[in-house]
């Protein structure tokens, strides 16, 4: 009779056969997988564990503050904010093409966990929150004819190059069964249920060149969307959502004075694996209301666009 209870008493004396007394590295995106893994490291070895979480200025209103609270006050794990988002922003600067920006950021990110890597003593170990179709994919199309649509930013090659040997407590399982750990671990509902968030982050939902303007602006618009389909209660039938501020101004009028400010547009998608997506059929009240919404509250918008694109032939992000 197997249950997840089972399954993480039995992952837990695994890691601590495995890693002994040596210590171990987790990169924490704060995402659902590296957070599960993080939480059942935690138990198996408490304070032999530190994570990295490595913040490149382009995540969500409130995200870094939101990993920290819970991994370093609420569970007590050793965790090093990376806060590198002076370095990333400024390499990031002028450069307006979608691989480029995947590219930088990727080499920046391998740059700044090693750097912070190193310095955690008598580190033996990587933990990667590697899940069963992970595993499958990376043999499946081994070798086979690929096009890149758009280069995944991952940390591929980095333990063999530090001389770690990689845990991956999470490499037999799917999504709902690492959800439904989450959940015995007594991670928070609200955690377990984010949706997706690259590793990119709000590069790819900015268009062309980024600027801080841009991505302040961003943030808050996209807080607004977010706040609206809870309040709604529709985020937990939505696989993604998020707005992606365009690089164009657009002529408006608000009391009797002329705008030019940026023009946006929201994004959220239905989908079971990410691989094809339908845009979410809002009803015209919920859309009209947003954009409202995000036209009073946030100052450098004046237009609010939806995209109905579906995937193919649209990718869910923007780049
Ligand atoms: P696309 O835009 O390719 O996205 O339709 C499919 C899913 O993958 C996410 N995504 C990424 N996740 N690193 C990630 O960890 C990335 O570089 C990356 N690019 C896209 C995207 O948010 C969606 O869930």
């Amino acid at each position: 009779d197997w249950t997840m209870g089972a399954y993480r008493e039995e992952a837990i004396a695994r890691i601590r056969e495995e890693v002994g007394d040596a210590h171990v590295i987790c990169g924490l995106s704060g995402g659902v997988d590296s957070s599960v893994t993080a939480v059942l490291l935690h138990e198996a070895i408490g304070d032999q564990l530190t994570c990295v979480f490595v913040d490149h200025g382009l995540l969500r209103q409130n995200e870094a503050d939101e990993v920290v609270a819970m991994f370093r006050d609420h569970y007590n794990i050793k965790l090093i904010h990376a806060d590198e988002s002076d370095l990333f922003l400024g390499e990031l600067e002028g450069v307006s093409d979608p691989e480029q920006k995947r590219k930088t950021i990727g080499r920046l990110f391998i740059d700044v966990f090693q750097k912070y890597a190193g310095q955690i003593e008598r580190a033996e170990f990587l933990a990667q929150g590697t899940l069963y179709p992970d595993v499958i994919e990376s043999v499946s199309f081994s070798g086979g004819p690929s096009v890149t649509i758009k280069s995944h930013h991952n940390v591929g090659g980095l333990p063999e190059k530090m001389g770690l040997k990689l845990v991956e407590p999470l490499r037999e399982l799917f999504k709902d069964e690492v959800r439904a750990l989450g959940h015995e671990l007594g991670l928070p509902a609200s955690f377990i249920g984010r949706h997706p968030f690259p590793g990119p982050g709000l590069a790819i939902r900015c268009p062309g060149e980024i600027t801080r303007e841009k991505l302040d602006i961003l943030r808050k618009a996209d807080a607004v969307f977010i706040d609206q389909i809870r309040r709604h209660g529709l985020y937990d039938e939505i696989w993604q959502a998020f707005v992606a501020i365009l690089p164009v101004r657009t002529v408006g009028v608000m009391g009797d004075g002329r705008t030019y400010d940026f023009a946006c547009a929201l994004r959220a998608v239905t989908s079971v694996d990410g691989m094809t997506a339908d845009y979410y059929p809002f009803s015209h009240d919920f859309l009209g209301e947003t954009a409202t919404r995000i036209i009073n509250e946030v100052q450098g918008i004046n237009r609010v666009t939806y995209d109905i694109t579906s995937k193919p032939p649209g990718t869910i992000e923007w780049e």
